[in-house]
């Protein structure tokens, strides 16, 4: 294997054949949007569909509450105010993650404060996490990147000893579980992107899981969203104790998510194969590790990573990651450009234009080198893309292409 021709050095590439593709939307989505339309409303609280579109996924996911938004970011930032995150609080999250994870908590005024992740689940551990509490902590946003759960029990045990809300970030963990839990229920909050992105899209959107069932608690997650009314049956109350955004989900959006919530699983079943079949067979390769699955999870696989050891190949990771583009597989070198911490927006300590408020109301280390573990994943990680609608060929392929890579640069 080792001997033969990289397609980069004008070798044969591994894939020869285009990737298998598929609709997304078809006629399911249609009709629900015609029946939208024909409501003669499209706002959420007189028409139907936004209510069905919750009322199927709290049956999916065995809740009694949840609260459509506008989008992933809005669904974040709606739990935190729910959650009571106010100015001055600080809430420990990732630091590797879209930056939809974070802008809630600025707007909230308080603070992120990023805690280290598994070097090869990329995920936030209790461990790292209980480092950085202090007085102000108020909340920890977990994020279960890529549809791999974090280690709950740990988590949840250490939320329970400093009184800490929790705060699910499921963005990329649709109907992932942990110890047969669906995440999105195992916190205080979980939080949903419908984005056109994600496995599920209705262009835009999101969803909030009130997990404690508790009534009051759903209607201020639920006027959170709304400019703070109240409403619920034919009673509508404006109170404007404190501010709340409009991130109201609209009738078209929850049409289109009643049809796609009926797609769901066999997209992330689907996922589950492909990306548990990419961790078998890139297991044992001479410096590839592969993706690590948290003990007692089951991954959704939002996409697929793995990370080079750099020290066992003779490549550095853009010329391997070129050289796998060159076989004809589509892979990106990393995942975001950098951890959240090292954005200007930290570095600067600027969240509003002209102000330091509110990194002036204490001190926040944003220091490169903060959180090790997630630099060096970020600076060694090859991220494939994956799709529901790939066939098993194509998987064989990313494998095939992956290995003789590997083997060229093994050192
Ligand atoms: C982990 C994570 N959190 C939050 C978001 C924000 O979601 P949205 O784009 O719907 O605002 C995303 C979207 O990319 C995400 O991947």
């Amino acid at each position: 294997m080792s001997h033969t021709r990289l397609a980069l050095h004008g070798g044969e590439s591994v894939k020869k054949t285009a990737f298998e593709t598929g609709k997304r939307f078809g006629l399911e989505e249609a009709r629900e949007l015609l029946e939208a339309l024909e409501q003669n409303t499209l706002f959420y609280h007189f028409g139907g569909k936004v209510k069905k579109f919750l009322a199927v996924f709290n049956d999916m996911y065995q809740v009694r509450y949840s609260v459509a938004t506008s989008s992933g970011t809005a669904a974040l930032h709606v739990a935190l105010g729910a959650a009571g995150v106010t100015a001055g609080d600080e809430v420990i999250t990732s630091p590797i993650t879209d930056q939809g994870t974070v802008i809630g908590i600025l707007y909230q005024n308080a603070v992120p404060v990023f805690a280290d992740l598994d070097p090869h689940s990329y995920n936030m551990t209790a461990e790292n996490i209980e480092k950085k509490i202090t007085a102000k902590t108020k909340a920890i946003l977990v994020v279960h990147l890529a549809g791999n759960p974090c280690d709950m029990d740990p988590i949840m045990e250490l939320a329970r000893k400093h009184n800490l809300k929790v705060i699910e970030d499921c963005a990329q963990s649709y109907l992932t579980t942990y110890k047969g839990r669906l995440t999105g229920t195992i916190g205080h909050y979980g939080c949903f992107s419908t984005n056109d992105f994600k496995h599920i899209s209705t262009g835009d959107g999101g969803i909030v899981t009130v997990n404690s069932g508790d009534e009051a608690d759903y209607f201020t997650t639920h006027a959170f969203a709304d400019k703070n009314y109240h409403r619920h049956g034919n009673s509508v109350m404006k109170d404007l104790e404190y501010l709340a955004p409009n991130y109201r989900m609209t009738e078209l959006q929850g049409a289109v998510g009643i049809a796609q919530l009926q797609k769901l699983e066999w997209i992330c079943t689907r996922r589950n194969e492909f990306g548990e079949r990419l961790n078998e067979g890139l297991t044992g390769l001479k410096g590839i590790i592969p993706m690590k699955i948290t003990d007692g999870g089951w991954c959704s696989y939002w996409f697929y990573m793995l990370t080079l050891n750099l020290d066992e190949l003779s490549c550095t990771r853009a010329e391997f990651s070129d050289a796998l583009t060159a076989e004809g597989i589509p892979n990106q070198a990393g995942y975001i450009p950098k951890v959240l911490y090292a954005q200007s927006l930290f570095q600067e300590r600027q969240a509003y234009k002209n102000s330091h408020y509110p990194f002036d109301q204490g001190t926040y280390d944003y220091s490169p080198g903060s959180c090790p573990n997630a630099e060096q994943i970020l600076n060694t990680a090859i991220r494939l893309n994956l799709n529901e609608f790939y066939s098993n060929q194509d998987i064989e392929e990313m494998i095939i292409a992956v290995k003789k890579v590997a083997a060229y640069y093994a050192r």
